[in-house]
């Protein structure tokens, strides 16, 4: 599931009320090791994902995260070509060698069938958050310098590309399995940015991480591509497409499984409310796409106040379905 270590979980808030603050649970080891493996021991998940954050990245190249309680993240917005040139993609290494030793740790925790995911932002979806210093309904500030100051934005770009590619390959080598790049934001670009600012940073860091660690597997979440989910398989050399909850289903089999394989895409509010309304989303998720390639999960993350009875109700469901 999107988001499956979280405050969903009461063993997750148990250790998260131990930490003063979400980043410093994300660098501590031990603890992020503990929360990443229990959704696996609660659920017996065929998969886990590394507990961190996408905006790890801009921490480490020196524009400090932090988290406000319920509000989501905030950073100082970043502008001009100085603050730019000034940001620190050989700190990943060093920054972020905590993540890399919980990747370790994890690995070494799990059972050798469950898959290990590493992930990243994309590009375009951290810089949005970078430029505004927090989240926006639509990403105006990243979409108005990707339009007026567009070279200044592709430099942005570009280390973004350079520090994820290296962020991921170190993933790896500590013993992830497979990698997830989460483009939350990709729905809000116009074709040509869409072409420009999801899908070529992807492709580079996608050939990047290959030419390191030849077949490497990718997921890509292109968040609201509708219809451009085809060009974006293609044009990025993903092994699979995450499926945000409004993917018309047909669409997904008919275009989409012929050249990849699909993820998703419950939706977190049917999650949330549980009962009929789950049930036939899974069904019709099943009966649509279980011919093909498909991963099943949800459309986004889930929800805090998500009750585990649904959880467990709908993995009864999907289990009972796929044999
Ligand atoms: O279980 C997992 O999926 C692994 C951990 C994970 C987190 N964030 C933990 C987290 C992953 C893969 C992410 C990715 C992430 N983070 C994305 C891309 C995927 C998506 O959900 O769209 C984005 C856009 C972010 C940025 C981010 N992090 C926001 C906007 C917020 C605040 C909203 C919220 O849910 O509170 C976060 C905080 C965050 N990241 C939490 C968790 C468990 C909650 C913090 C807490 O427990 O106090």
């Amino acid at each position: 599931m999107m988001r499956q270590a979280g405050r969903y979980l009461p063993e997750y808030r148990d250790v998260r009320a131990r930490y003063p603050s979400f980043l410093d649970l994300c660098y501590t080891p031990e603890a992020a090791t503990e929360v990443t493996l229990q959704p696996i021991r609660r659920f017996g998940f065929d998969a886990a994902i590394l507990f961190s954050d996408i905006l790890v990245v801009p921490d480490a190249l020196g524009q400090p995260v932090r988290f406000e309680q319920g509000e989501g993240p905030r950073l100082a917005p970043l502008s001009g070509g100085a603050a730019i040139a000034a940001l620190t993609p050989e700190r990943i290494a060093s920054h972020l060698a905590p993540v890399f030793e919980t990747v370790e740790r994890v690995r070494a925790g799990l059972p050798d069938e469950v898959t290990l995911l590493g992930f990243c932002g994309a590009p375009w979806t951290v810089a949005t958050y970078m430029i505004a210093g927090q989240g926006t309904p639509d990403q105006r500030p990243a979409r108005m310098m990707a339009y007026g100051e567009p070279e200044l934005f592709q430099q942005l770009i570009d280390i973004l590309v350079e520090a994820s590619a290296d962020y991921l390959i170190r993933q790896l080598r500590a013993g992830a399995d497979a990698i997830q790049i989460f483009d939350t934001w990709a729905g809000v670009l116009d074709e040509d940015g869409f072409r420009r600012w999801a899908i070529e940073p992807t492709r580079r860091i996608v050939d990047a991480v290959r030419a390191e660690i030849p077949g490497t597997r990718v997921i890509g979440f292109p968040r609201g591509a509708g219809a451009r989910a085809k060009a974006y398989v293609e044009g990025t050399g993903i092994d699979a497409i995450g499926l945000d909850w409004t993917m018309p289903l047909a669409f997904a089999r008919d275009s989409l499984q012929p050249v990849t394989a699909v993820q998703g895409n419950v939706d977190p509010l049917a999650l949330l409310s549980g009962g009929r309304a789950l049930d036939e989303s899974v069904d019709r998720i099943l009966e649509t796409l279980s011919a093909g390639r498909l991963i099943f999960n949800l459309g986004h993350g889930i929800l805090p106040e998500t009750p585990i009875a649904h959880v467990e109700s709908m993995l009864k469901r999907v289990r009972k379905g796929t044999g």
